[in-house]
């Protein structure tokens, strides 16, 4: 097995999930789509075909296992996610499923069995989704998922629950998946890194310390509608302009974080009832993230009250739902030595570096000895059709990853 052809392969395995999409701009396989369903039935056969037996468990993760010669040593896991958002590239989680496929065939090839049983998953529906959580399938897997989150509304009043169930998953599954699952020895995911950094210094892997928690906001504002000719301005009590300054207190709350933390608004609707009416009410959505729980929590204070006061100021009401998506999670210090020891070994450079992205192994992190490593972004860029990364950087992180499950299977817990 030559790096060749392992490259062959993975490009060929990109180009072919890459013609599921939903149309329109760049890639879209989103949670509950048909192209996304049709993409796994591609992502089953492809595991079985490379040696993997393969299951959909109860939260429709895909997992296949590839058996190891002591059913003692436990599991090693691989895996990421094969969805996107709305519009976006062909590398973000895909390159984690993929990756883990050809570390097991390479495996297969050398005639080499390891102890453990090696497992892949393509967890379900990582990206946010209509009602703010990510990570639906890694979060069942470690038996995280909660009523109250299949309870969630959407704007057209549906809950989470009830969009699994129509589109066949199974809302009492995706509870109880948790409970079916043994406790794997290590998770170990490949990605890419989706910022500049890497590129930026010359690394071709990133060693990934810690993953970013983040806190979600959805603000609403509630003012009073009124003739928008003959009221005067100091009289106003309008909704979407408290919104609007609220908008700006985000942006300033990331960019007084010192590098610490970001924040962004990425949504702010008004009702408007003409252009002559001014707006009653406007809903904002947000979120912040950092590495730091105390930066996190305290940026959470000032916000809150930022915004209370702003509204105040301008006679409008407004109800802040602060949502934990999830919390920083540092990465296993003994598994990201490793990973750096298989870079090494590769003739590889590496580099230290915190996710800003989140990614499953968040939750699998509190289930089990968790690490990830990242691979270059073309430009920084992702979650958008220019997403790219070198054919050459994703031999590099799929070499990475195969040196550290090896290296894992050596020595047992
Ligand atoms: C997932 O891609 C996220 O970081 O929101
Ligand atoms: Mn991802
Ligand atoms: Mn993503």
């Amino acid at each position: 097995m030559t790096l060749v052809a392992g490259a062959e392969r993975l490009h060929s395995d990109l180009a072919e999930l890459a013609t599921y999409s939903e149309g329109g701009p760049g890639t879209s396989r989103r949670l509950f789509s048909d192209a996304y369903r049709d993409s796994r039935d591609w992502v089953r056969e492809t595991m079985r075909e490379s040696g993997l037996v393969v299951r959909a468990d109860a939260a429709g993760n895909l997992v296949g296992v590839l058996e190891g010669n002591d059913p003692r040593a436990g599991t090693l896991m691989m895996g990421s996610h094969t969805d996107t958002v709305d519009g976006g590239g062909n590398y973000d989680g895909v390159v984690g499923v993929l990756g883990a496929i050809e570390v097991v065939r390479q495996f297969r090839e050398e005639g080499r069995r390891l102890a453990h049983d090696v497992v892949v998953v393509d967890f379900l529906g990582e990206e946010s989704n209509d009602y703010g959580l990510t990570c639906l399938g890694s979060r069942s897997f470690v038996g995280d998922l909660t009523a109250s989150d299949l309870a969630r509304v959407d704007t057209a009043g549906r809950t989470l629950g009830q969009r699994c169930a129509d589109s066949g998953l199974d809302p009492h599954g995706l509870l109880a998946a948790g409970r079916q699952f043994q406790r794997p020895r290590a998770y170990v995911e490949l990605h890419i890194e989706q910022g500049p950094v890497l590129e930026e210094r010359g690394a071709d892997i990133g060693v990934v310390t810690g993953i970013v928690g983040i806190q979600r906001l959805l603000a609403t504002f509630i003012g009073q509608a009124d003739h928008a000719g003959t009221t005067p301005m100091d009289r106003r009590r309008d909704a979407l302009v408290a919104a609007a300054s609220a908008v700006l207190a985000v942006r300033q709350t990331g960019c007084d974080a010192g590098g610490q933390g970001v924040a962004t608004a990425s949504d702010i609707s008004g009702y408007s009832s003409g252009p002559n009416v001014v707006p009653r009410t406007a809903r904002l959505q947000a979120e912040m993230r950092s590495i730091e729980p105390v930066w996190l929590s305290a940026a959470e204070r000032r916000l809150t009250q930022e915004i209370q006061h702003m509204a105040e100021s301008y006679g409008v009401e407004v109800d802040l739902e602060w949502i934990a998506d999830n919390e920083p999670r540092p990465m296993d210090g003994t598994i990201q030595r490793r990973i750096s020891t298989a870079a090494e070994a590769l003739g590889l450079r590496w580099e230290a570096i915190p996710s800003g992205a989140t990614h499953d192994a968040v939750h699998l992190a509190r289930v089990c000895p968790t690490a990830m490593v990242f691979v270059p972004s073309i430009g920084g860029r992702s979650h958008c059709p220019e997403e790219n990364t070198t054919i050459e950087d994703f031999v590099h992180g799929v070499g990475v990853l195969k040196e550290t499950l090896t290296d894992l299977d050596s020595t047992r817990a």
